[in-house]
């Protein structure tokens, strides 16, 4: 570029520094600088994730691959991280978490989300049949424990099931940018080889690059795989040396039970990293619900209905934070008040006390106060 390449850098940063003053946000009350500058730049915000997306593409019949360039406030992510994404849908806004597929050292500035669809699916049929490029998304920053560790293990094994290949993809693509020398076993299991999420990419990292080996399973017969059907200790003949691997598992629930009774069995638990992309289904018990839900932050009251506090929050009027809705990704915790809630997971029913409840998976037992 030429001597004159920072200039549009200082006009943004100057930009920047004008929306940003108590003087834009007076005029732009009550509804703030980004409602109105987003008209003519869809994805400017002066805080918030806002994403273009630049391509969307269809790997197999029910997935769709989207690219997606956030914005300037995007402070990147660790392999195996999630991200959660927020879209609109006749006019409702609607969260799920995605987990990055692209390697942390993309240097196209892309963040790269897979997701499969599911039959009745609100959010995953959205993203497949109503997406296009040029529209634009919410982000959050990444989040979850769920990353390979800064310092890399020396052996390396990864496990997944379906459309949990995202996050341990983005650490096989890491590790790839990086040179890495240690030995990668990659475990991957799906109905059939068309259902394979990054299945001729993951073949050519494996002819590439001697150090790491690919092994497919398919729950289909005659596909071609190197397993046969699901996860069992047979398939890890292949590893032998799978006690001294750092594993990191994502997949369906019944094959991440399967893999965790072995490595608890084998006394290496704490070298298993999982990461869970849904839980069992809240079940509430609406007939006997009694007592209030106070809102005291906002101060709104709603007669408890026996749904989850997330839900009737919502009933109420109010947008409180949520991302998986079941208890896995936390971003809906906030501060019961007072009153007893019931965890749906476990049914345990917590004391009256203040404490730091998930809302998506709890119902209140009587009257509650959150400080929502
Ligand atoms: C940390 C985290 C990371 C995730 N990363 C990814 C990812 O990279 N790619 C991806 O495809 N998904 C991922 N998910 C799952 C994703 O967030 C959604 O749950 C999924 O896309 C379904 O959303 P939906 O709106 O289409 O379905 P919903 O409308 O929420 O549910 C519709 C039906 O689908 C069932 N269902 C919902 N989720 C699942 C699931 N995961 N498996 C089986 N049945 C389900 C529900 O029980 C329900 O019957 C992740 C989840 C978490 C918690
Ligand atoms: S919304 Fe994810 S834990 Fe509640």
């Amino acid at each position: 570029m030429s001597a004159t390449a920072p200039r549009p850098f200082s006009l943004r940063n100057s930009l920047h520094r004008a929306l940003r003053s108590r003087l834009a946000s007076t005029l732009a009350y009550p509804h703030g600088v980004d409602r109105y500058v987003e008209h003519f730049a869809p994805t400017f915000s002066l805080s918030e994730v806002r994403a273009e997306v630049v391509a969307v593409r269809h790997q197999t019949a029910d997935s769709v691959t989207l690219s997606l360039r956030p914005n300037g406030n995007w402070q990147g992510f660790r392999a195996g991280q999630y991200v959660r994404l927020t879209v609109e849908i006749d006019g409702v806004r609607r969260i799920r978490c995605y987990s990055p597929a692209n390697s942390v050292h993309a240097t196209d500035g892309l963040i790269e989300l897979t997701a499969k669809t599911h039959a009745g699916g609100f959010v995953s049929k959205h993203l497949k049949q109503g997406l296009r490029a040029g529209m634009t998304v919410g982000l959050s920053q990444a989040e979850g424990r769920f990353a390979l560790p800064d310092v890399r293990p020396a052996r390396v094994l990864l496990i997944s099931g379906g459309s949990g290949i995202t996050p341990v993809m983005s650490m096989l693509r890491t590790l790839i940018d990086e040179q890495y020398r240690g030995a990668i076993t990659f475990l991957h299991y799906s109905n059939a080889a068309k259902d394979q999420i990054y299945a001729a990419e993951l073949a050519e990292i494996a002819a590439r690059h001697p150090n790491v080996t690919v092994l497919r399973g398919y729950a289909e017969a005659q596909q071609g795989g190197e397993l046969e059907g699901l996860f069992c200790r047979a398939h890890l003949n292949a590893v032998p040396d799978f006690g001294e691997a750092e594993a990191f598992l994502c997949g369906p629930p019944g094959m991440m039970k399967a893999v965790q009774a072995l490595w608890a069995d084998e006394g290496l638990s704490a070298r298993l990293h999982v990461e869970h992309f849904s839980a069992a289904p809240v079940v509430v018990d609406s007939a006997n619900a009694d007592g209030d839900v106070q809102f005291a932050r906002s101060e709104r009251y709603a007669k408890n209905t026996g749904a989850t506090l997330l839900d009737q929050a919502e009933s109420a009027g109010l947008k409180p934070e949520s991302g998986c809705r079941m208890g896995i990704c936390h971003a809906c915790t906030c501060v019961k008040k007072a009153g007893r809630v019931r965890d749906t997971r476990t049914g345990e029913i917590s004391d009256a006390g203040e404490a730091e409840i998930q809302i998506c998976v709890s119902v209140p037992v009587g009257s509650v106060t959150l400080d929502l």
